[in-house]
Parts: C-alpha cells; structure tokens; sequence
C-alpha cells in the first residue's frame, strides 16, 4: 500500500518538539511531506516550527512554518486564514498538541487544569472550529487527533488533568466523525501508548514519579508489552494511513499505536 498525499495540504498543530530528536508532531509533519503533501508546521515555539519546516524543506517539499498558540481561538483564526491565502484548501487537519501536567486533584491549581484543557481539548474544538467550513466547503477533509493511551487507562503517572483531557479528545473525535460524515470529513484519533519522544524528558515531574530519567526510561520500557516503548514514528505512520484515502472508510475510531499496551490485562 503505498500512501500518497501529493497535492494534499496538511495543517500541524504541534508540528514542532519539546527537545532534541523526534516529537509525534514532528515526525508527523515529516511524514506527510515525504507522502507527497504540502505542510504547515505550526507551533508555540516558532523555531521548533523553523526546524521542522527546514527539514522538510531540505527534503525538496514544501512548508511552511507559523507561530501560534493553539488554545487561542485569534490565533487559530490567523492561522488558518494564512494557510487559505497561501495554499487555497486545507484536506488534512492534524491535532498534535497535548501538555501533561504532573500533579493530583490535590496538588494541581485551578489554573494548570484550567491550561491542560484548554491546550488539550479546547484547542481540538476550536481548529475543527475553524478549519471544518473550509473541508465541507471542498466536500472532503481528514482530521487526525493525537490523543493518548491515557484517556482510556491510568498510565503510572499522577496526572488527571491529562487523562480527563484526552479522554475528551476521544470523545469529542466520535462526535465529530458522527456529525460531519456525511459532508465527506471523516476525524480519528490516534492513541499512543508508552512513546519514547522528548516530551517524558521535558515535562516536569515525569521522570521523577520512577525516581531518575534512567528509571523512568526502564519502566516505561518494561510496561510495554513488546519490551520496549514506541517511536514517534510509529504515530506518525498510523496519521498518515487515516489522513490517506486508503482510510477512507476509517472515521471515528480510536486507534492505539501502544505494541499491544491497551491489551493487557496488569
Ligand atoms: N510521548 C508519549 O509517550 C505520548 C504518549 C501518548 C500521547 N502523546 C501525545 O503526543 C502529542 C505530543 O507529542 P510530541 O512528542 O510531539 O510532544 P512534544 O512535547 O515533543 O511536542 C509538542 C509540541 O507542541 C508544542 N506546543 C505546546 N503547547 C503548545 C501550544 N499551546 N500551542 C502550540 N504548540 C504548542 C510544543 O512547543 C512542542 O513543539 C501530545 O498530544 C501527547 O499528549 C505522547
């Protein structure tokens, strides 16, 4: 099966990484330009965007890299309107930003739950918000949500701001995929399990909850069925297969890229 994009617009929200080496985002970016589609890096870091675009670039296709925040609706708002002048469609929206916030019900402020949501599902709601209109308009769009393991199974971190957030994702994906069918829009979310990205280097408090990084790496290694965790590669190949029409009778599902995490029982 070979997935091909070419002609395709692909809009990535997150498109950047938290830190050295690939992020989902990243290498989804990536990945849609080597299947043939133009892509809009988009992310709060406006140089991870930079580096990302330049790595397509480099590659001979193109992009485009734009700085926003995405729980904000002005700035979703611009960014899509730059996109529409710049490139006329958009066919694939990929929802890649998602920020876990370490901490219980009773150490998390109103304000980092506040933030969780916002960047987490509020950002989903308003680039679908904004972007949808334009797809329903061309009769044809494919949104792909980055969700996470985390909203179906309680993960080994103390973080319930993360799994409400993204158990809404899924949620919010089935609503989505349900309402718009018929307009030719098909939304799946893809559940990553146990990634090895630079996102568990960064987030404060993660490495902690195992005790050091190095810990954290063999635990994480361990909990996942295949002994080992995933790459950002692998979530980038399971978005671009529901993004291509080779999915096009894919909507509404949840699919775990987890080596087989989700199945096991402890
Ligand atoms: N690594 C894992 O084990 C794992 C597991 C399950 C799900 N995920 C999900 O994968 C997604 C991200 O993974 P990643 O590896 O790309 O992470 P990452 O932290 O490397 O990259 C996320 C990018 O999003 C950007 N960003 C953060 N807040 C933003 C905002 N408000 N607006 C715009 N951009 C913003 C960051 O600058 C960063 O470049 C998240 O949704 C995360 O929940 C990761």
């Amino acid at each position: 099966m070979i997935i091909d994009l070419k002609d395709r617009v692909a809009l990535v929200f997150g498109a950047g990484s938290s830190g050295e080496g690939w992020g989902n985002g990243k290498a989804a970016a990536v990945a849609y330009a080597r299947s043939g589609a133009k892509v809009v890096c988009v992310d709060l870091n406006r140089a991870a965007a930079e580096e990302t675009a330049g790595i397509i670039t480099d590659e001979g296709s193109t992009a485009l890299a734009l700085a926003a925040d995405v729980a904000s609706e002005a700035q979703i708002i611009e960014v899509v309107a730059r996109v529409m002048a710049d490139f006329g469609r958009i066919d694939i929206l990929h929802n890649n930003v998602g920020i876990a916030q370490i901490g219980g019900a009773l150490e998390l402020d109103e304000a980092l739950w506040d933030r969780s949501m916002n960047v987490n599902v509020k950002s989903v709601f308003l680039a679908c918000k904004h972007v949808l209109p334009h797809m329903i308009a061309a009769g044809k769009g494919a949104v792909v949500n980055i969700s996470s393991l985390a909203g179906m199974r309680i993960a080994g971190y103390d973080m319930p701001a993360y799994y409400a957030s993204k158990a809404a994702v899924n949620h919010l994906t089935q609503a989505l995929a349900v309402r718009h069918a018929r307009e030719g829009i098909r939304v799946n979310a893809v559940l990553p399990g146990l990634i090895h990205t630079p996102l568990i280097s960064t987030t404060k408090g993660m490495a902690e909850t195992f005790g050091d990084f190095e810990a954290q790496i063999a635990a994480r290694d361990a909990m996942s069925p295949t002994g080992k965790m995933g790459d950002a590669w692998d979530v980038a190949n399971a978005a671009i297969f529901l993004a291509s029409d080779q999915a096009k009778y894919i909507n509404g599902v949840a699919l775990c890229v987890d080596g087989g995490l989700a199945a096991r029982i402890s």
